[in-house]
């Protein structure tokens, strides 16, 4: 009897306890990791994420599904080499709920090993490696990007349409810009176009000068050229300073000229780039995030800032569907994956491999805009060849 009684009492205790460890979990706050890169060729783009992270964050009060979102973050350095151990930082020692990272597409492929292993909720909001919702895509891996095939596979296009039909590229020698020649050179196919020289250099070099010299040699009728960040700027002015602008027309990806353009100065203008974002867009989505950002931040927000505020509305549609309650993945990532994100650079839903299908745009500088000229390929979607999900 006594130890009957002893039982039932530990058992009521247990899931008194229960109830009360569930209970304080509800209003613990939720654990955001953001690994990014605060330093190096793409610091600006790491700062512009966790912007607009944060911003969508704070529209919504400072909180997702109910619960106080509180942030950690590391500097990953854009170093594919510190990867694993970074992302074990915030997954180790900072027991975070969600990653939110990264820029670069070698760091982040490391990341999205990890991420796999543990089980741990990771959403990209920019590098663009076709691996990671490819062979590596998971429940657990969403991106609120772009693949690197995306931007490249619409330039092609218009660059043929636009009568290139022999093309030279140039690119950093890593995952991005392989990957954004090879979308290019699908595109450009379509038309009847071709590449008829690869040049690349490491990744974050900017010795270009060499290249340049071959580029003017080979006379192509276009150059397609990758690069992003502080890379990206002194692309586009030594371009202009060897005088190649009046003569080969320069094409890429919008992360040629995306938050880069005060620095980038007159040497950008005229530019056509193709990109998931542009200014002037009429989206009245997006006119409310424009202002809302450079009330908060006093500048102008970049497609980094819009992948940074989708990540959050992303993570913020799964917690909202079981409302706060980590413990139900399955029903946090099926509401993901069902969720119609409002973004401001137009409404996307997720495929299959959990990227964005959306509509790419072709955008020409003028002045410190990457202006809206129109629609290049409409609801694109990355083919993810070999994801199992
Ligand atoms: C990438 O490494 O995937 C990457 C980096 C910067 C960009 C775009 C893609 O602007």
């Amino acid at each position: 009897m006594t130890a009957r009684y002893s039982l039932l009492a530990r058992g009521l205790l247990a899931a008194g306890l229960l109830v009360a460890v569930s209970a304080a979990d509800a209003q613990n706050k939720i654990k955001v990791g953001f690994m990014l890169p605060y330093t190096g060729t793409y610091s600006a783009l790491g700062t512009a994420i966790e912007n607009g992270f944060r911003l969508y964050v704070q529209e919504q009060g400072g909180k997702l599904g109910g619960r106080e979102i509180e942030y950690v973050k590391v500097d990953d350095e854009s170093e594919p080499s510190k990867a694993v151990d970074n992302i074990n930082k915030l997954i180790k020692r900072d027991n975070v709920d969600v990653v939110v990272g990264t820029v670069h597409s070698g760091v982040v492929m490391a990341m999205a090993k990890v991420a796999k292993d543990t089980n741990t909720l990771l959403v990209i909001p920019n590098a663009g490696a076709r691996a990671v919702t490819g062979p590596m895509c998971a429940p657990n891996i969403f991106r609120s990007s772009f693949s690197n095939w995306q931007p490249g596979y619409a330039m092609g296009k218009v660059a043929g349409d636009r009568g290139a039909k022999k093309v030279a590229t140039i690119t950093w020698k890593y995952a991005a810009g392989d990957e954004s020649v090879q979308g290019f050179k699908d595109g450009l196919k379509t038309t009847g176009g071709e590449v008829i020289k690869e040049l690349t250099l490491p990744f974050p070099n900017v010795e270009f000068q060499a290249l340049l010299t071959e580029i003017a040699a080979t006379k192509p009728d276009a150059v397609y050229a990758f690069f992003a960040g502080g890379g990206a700027v002194k692309f586009v002015k030594d371009y202009a300073a060897a005088g190649l602008n009046k003569t080969i027309p320069l094409y890429g990806p919008g992360f040629l000229t995306d938050g880069t353009l005060e620095a980038q100065g007159e040497a950008a203008q005229g530019l056509l780039t193709t990109l998931h974002y542009a200014d002037g867009l009429d989206i009245p989505k997006d006119k409310a995030f424009r202002s809302d950002y450079n009330k908060t931040y006093k500048a102008e927000p970049d497609v980094y800032a819009v992948q940074g505020y989708d990540a959050a509305q992303m993570l913020g549609a799964g917690l909202a569907a079981v409302k706060g309650d980590l413990g139900k993945r399955d029903a946090l990532v099926s509401a993901i994956e069902k969720a119609r994100i409002d973004s401001p650079r137009g409404a996307f839903t997720l495929s299959k491999a959990h990227d964005p299908v959306q509509d790419i745009y072709l955008r020409k500088v003028v002045g410190t805009q990457n202006k809206f000229e129109g629609v290049a390929v409409k609801s694109l979607a990355e083919p993810s060849p070999g994801c199992k999900m």
